[in-house]
Formats: C-alpha cells, sequence, structure tokens
C-alpha cells in the first residue's frame, strides 16, 4: 500500500504525478520532493514557488523543508531567493551531517555550491498583487499579512517508509527575513515511519506556539486515529490562543500514519486538501469544522473550475 496527503487543492497534480511512481514502487523521498516540485513551478499558485507572493521590499523570499521518517534526517532553507525549486534544496540538506538548516545568503550559497538552479522567482503576476496590495492598504489601511497558503505533503511508500515536505513564500507582505512555520521542525511538519506524519498550513506564528504538527505526531503515537489527533491538536490551540490573546490566526493540519489512514482539521471555512492512496484516486476535498469536529466533501466540479478561474483572473489595479 501507498498514500499521500497534501494541503489544499492546488497540490492534486502533484501527488497525481507522485501517485505513479509511489504505484511504480519508488521511494517516499523522491515521490514527495516530485510533487511538492510541481507545486513551486506552477505560477498561477501564488503561496508557492515561482509567481509565489513577495515580502513587503518586493523579493520573494522562500521557505522550504524536508523530513525522513526513516532517519528523522531533516533539511530546511529560509528567507532563500531567486533558486527554482527550495524543496530539493531542503532534501539535499537533510543528506548532511550538520548545517541541516540554512537561511538567506547562506542557503543560497549551498545551492549555488551544489549546483542547483538559480531562477527569478517573482511573476509580472506577483508583482502586479503587489502593487495592488500596496495601493489598497495606503488607500483604506488593509491588513497586509493576509496569503499564506503552504503546500505540505506527506507520503508513505510500498516499504513503509514516510517523509514530509513543505513550501512556501509566507506571509504576503512580510517583513525581510521573517520565517514562518513551515520551515520549522515540529510546527510546520514532522513525520516519523515508526507512526505517521503531520504537516500545516496558516499563520505560522500561531502555528509555532502549538508545536502542533509534532503534537498530532505524538498523539497518534499514544493510539490516537489521525482524524482525531489532528481534531485534538487543532481544537486545543485554538482555544489557548483564544483565550491567552483574544484570536487564533488560521490553522489547517493534514496528518496520516504509517497505515495509510489520514486526518484533517482546520479553524477556518472551506479548507481544501488532496489525498491520493493505492485505493483512491487523487481527490480534492473540503473540510470545514462543526462543534470542534471536522467534517469534509469532494471538491465538486464546479468548485473545481471556478477555483481555476479565480487564480488565474486579470488582475484589476
Ligand atoms: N504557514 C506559512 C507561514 O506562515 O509562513
Amino acid at each position: 500500500m501507498w498514500a499521500m496527503i497534501a494541503t489544499w487543492r492546488m497540490a492534486v497534480e502533484g501527488i497525481t504525478k507522485a501517485s505513479e511512481q509511489l504505484e511504480s514502487g519508488i521511494d517516499a523521498g523522491y515521490a514527495v520532493e516530485t510533487a511538492v516540485k510541481m507545486v513551486e513551478d506552477y505560477p498561477f499558485y501564488k503561496s508557492v514557488g515561482y509567481g509565489g507572493l513577495p515580502n513587503e521590499n518586493c523579493e520573494v523570499e522562500l521557505d522550504a523543508a524536508y523530513m525522513d521518517g526513516d532517519t528523522l534526517s531533516i533539511g530546511a532553507v529560509a528567507s532563500i531567493k531567486d533558486y527554482k525549486n527550495p524543496v530539493s534544496i531542503a532534501k539535499k540538506l537533510s543528506e548532511e551531517k550538520v548545517n541541516n538548516f540554512l537561511v538567506g545568503i547562506g542557503a543560497e550559497d549551498y545551492a549555488h555550491k551544489n549546483g542547483f538552479e538559480r531562477k527569478n522567482m517573482l511573476t509580472d503576476r506577483a508583482k502586479l498583487h503587489y502593487e495592488k496590495k500596496k495601493k489598497e492598504t495606503l488607500d483604506k489601511g488593509l491588513n497586509p499579512y493576509d496569503g499564506h497558503d503552504t503546500v505540505g505533503i506527506i507520503s508513505l511508500d510500498k516499504n513503509g517508509k514516510m517523509c514530509v515536505a513543505t513550501s512556501t513564500s509566507g506571509l504576503f507582505m512580510k517583513k525581510r527575513g521573517r520565517i514562518g512555520d513551515s520551515a520549522l521542525s515540529g510546527s510546520g511538519f514532522y513525520v516519523d515511519s515508526e507512526v505517521g506524519g503531520a504537516t500545516a498550513t496558516g499563520l505560522g506564528e500561531d502555528l509555532m506556539k502549538g508545536c502542533i504538527s509534532y503534537e498530532i505526531v505524538r498523539l497518534m503515537k499514544e493510539g490516537k486515529h489521525p482524524q482525531e489527533a489532528c481534531d485534538i491538536a487543532v481544537n486545543n490551540l485554538d482555544k489557548e490562543l483564544i483565550k491567552r490573546r483574544g484570536k487564533a490566526g488560521d490553522l489547517s493540519l493534514v496528518a496520516m500514519n504509517n497505515k495509510g489512514e489520514w486526518g484533517v482539521a482546520t479553524n477556518i471555512e472551506n479548507f481544501t486538501f488532496s489525498v491520493a492512496t493505492s485505493n483512491l484516486s487523487p481527490t480534492v476535498y473540503i473540510a470545514n469544522r462543526k462543534d470542534g469536529k471536522t467534517t469534509y466533501e469532494v471538491a465538486s466540479k464546479e468548485w473545481m473550475d471556478a477555483y481555476e478561474s479565480r487564480i488565474k483572473a486579470p488582475i484589476e489595479i
């Protein structure tokens, strides 16, 4: 058996391609890298890789991570500019003995020395989004901090190996050098092939406060089903944040155990996620929370068509 689960609808093409690899017996690490790279390469996904939205200086600074659930090796890059596939750099870093998490110029030096492809990651479309947001923010005093959709993908291969990878451009209009949860082990991702994995999307500053991906894996290790583990962890963090701070940022998580069972939880409306297993062709679901429990349904064709039009719609400034 093999399986993959990913945050957001944007991962479905990637997990479709990676599914074929997993079906043919390919390693979970290779498959998860393939899937994340497809999201990074697609210019209309404005929160990951090429086409990702820039920081307040109009620079695209990217965060990515990779973890191997057999060895617990981790590699991560943060605030990296002008490299095509941050996830591949993170994966390569996971093979190093030390210096596994590099930021900014250090990450770029490493990528250059190891022959990774350079690319200007700022698209004309992302620049238009930037100009529009700047204008709206100046004109109307809007909060610029929205648009933070990390792709996080967990894979399980036929040998029982599990891996996880994340990639994001982080918060739109973030401060230069700001790093979210996606590159941080335990917050944006965690995986242990003896148990399972989890990965997050939402407001990094709040996801970090609960080390929420690790917390879900810990709950699964205690015997909880991934769905129960996700609901407990998201509800608890959401409640604690509201109790102590008056509000909670967006928190959405997916998880899978080493039997290929999966779960999802969110505190936002209409959180989408993508799943493929040896028994389920790649499917996009829409999740919502009701009375502390997550429910989900398959995204309809109308929803999928509307999504496609929305991400490609002209940007009016
Ligand atoms: N979850 C992505 C970020 O906060 O950067």
